[in-house]
């Protein structure tokens, strides 16, 4: 049989992911959208689960937004007058109306010069680091980073690599000491902004400050990117993200800001802003927007409608709820005596710390009609297994309730003091 040999080493890595218990194993595919109304929030029907209603608290749709019919609308009218997809990368001939006014508006929004926009964050972020770290380039990030962050520096060649201790900012600022004795000419200081496993962030504003008080020991200066996939549109009163939440203004904002438009906004792709010269250079060395599609007119039409309500009233309106919201859920947690870390972002984890009980606990909410997503070594460090629930301003509060009726009939829930 054709490949047998690597079928026979591939099945034996497989069944050793599954006796290890961290098989993502067979995927739940989503039959029916029943959409919510004033009482509960959206329903859904699963492959195989004939006419049971599942509640996802383990989708990035902070605000709702991917139903509303403003933004369903913009698509589909997009869709019937340009088509379907983009028919080229950007520099051919697969830029449309729709591209530019997006990154316009994403610029504006984010108060900075310019805006680019790529086929997801992921794409976002190797496309925007790896072109700026550069053989004299000394990169230093956050150990808890995302995967897209860490590809990117495994991709790029940096002269050296500095891992800081978790939002340790003395371990920042040696290693910043460190490249700078080294003599790097460029120094990039990358982290996420929040961190999409536990729900904390970075202390951007003390970041900033240490990055500008080392920028004269680097002639390339010291840029700072921030990757806030699951910031913006969830974080800070307006939802303009970890930069907004930790009151950094004017220089003391990251020089690039990464985010999603597939999370809050409840659409599909991602971007960059900063400025205009760095954007124009990227739109020449970025690899994953110089050979890949962008995402597609409609999706782009979609994104606008979702950030101009995200920019309104409703807009904070929806923010303000989803809060009330995260709140409500950690008081039940903390009631019920489960272990959690406490925060505003709507990211709230339950800490198992332990494999199998965590399977236990994913599985006796599924029996409960709630998708809930479990995170084991190595999406997380042994130790810190925990399952992670994501509030959405979609959900009312007999949800929330509703959930933490299941986390109480638990058995092996921890006892309350
Ligand atoms: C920090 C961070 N960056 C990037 C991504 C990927 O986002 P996208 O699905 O738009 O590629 C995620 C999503 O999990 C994330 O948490």
């Amino acid at each position: 049989m054709p490949c047998d040999r690597l079928l026979a080493t591939l099945t034996a890595e497989l069944e050793e992911l599954a006796a290890r218990g961290t098989l993502k194993g067979k995927e739940q595919v989503i039959t029916k959208v029943i959409p919510g109304h004033d009482e509960i929030g959206s329903r859904y029907r699963l492959a195989g689960e004939g006419d049971r209603l599942f509640m996802r608290m383990n989708a990035n749709n902070y605000l709702g937004l991917s139903l509303r019919p403003e933004v369903t609308a913009a698509e589909d009218e997009t869709a019937w007058a340009f088509g379907t997809g983009p028919g080229a990368v950007r520099f051919i001939s697969g830029t449309y109306v729709q591209h530019v006014e997006l990154e316009e508006r994403l610029a504006a929004f984010h108060e900075r010069q310019a805006g680019m926009i790529f086929s997801s964050a992921y794409a976002t972020t190797l496309g925007v680091l790896v072109p700026l770290i550069d053989g004299e380039t000394a990169v230093i990030s956050d150990e808890l980073n995302h995967n897209c962050i860490i590809n990117a520096m495994r991709l790029a060649r940096p002269q050296a690599k500095h891992i800081y201790r978790h939002n340790d900012l003395a371990d920042l600022k040696s290693k910043l000491e460190a490249a700078a004795g080294a003599g790097s000419r460029r120094a990039l200081v990358v982290s996420d902004g929040v961190f999409s496993m536990r729900g904390d962030f970075a202390p951007l504003k003390e970041i900033m400050r240490l990055a500008r008080r080392y920028d004269e020991r680097f002639p390339d200066n010291v840029l700072v990117v921030i990757d806030d996939s699951h910031g913006v549109g969830a974080f800070g009163t307006s939802g303009r993200g970890t930069e907004e939440h930790t009151r950094c203004r004017g220089d003391e904002r990251p020089d690039l800001l990464i985010g999603t438009l597939g999370k809050a906004l409840g659409v599909n792709g991602g971007y960059v802003v900063g400025p205009e010269l760095i954007l124009r250079y990227l739109r020449e060395t970025a690899i994953t927007y110089i050979y890949s599609n962008p995402i597609t007119p409609a999706e782009a039409a979609a994104a606008i409608q979702a950030l101009a309500i995200l920019d309104s009233g409703e807009g904070k309106r929806l923010l303000a709820h989803l809060r009330a919201m995260t709140r409500r859920f950690e008081r039940g947690l903390v009631e019920l005596g489960y272990e959690t870390i406490p925060g505003p972002h709507p990211v709230t984890p339950v800490m198992v710390r332990d494999t199998a009980k965590t399977i236990a606990l994913v599985d006796h909410l599924f029996q409960n009609g709630i998708l809930a997503t479990g995170l084991k070594y190595p999406v997380v460090p042994r130790g810190d297994e925990s399952i992670r629930f994501q509030i959405s301003a979609d959900h009312k509060a007999a949800d929330i309730d509703l959930c933490l009726e299941a986390l109480a009939s638990f058995p092996g829930r921890p006892k309350a003091d």
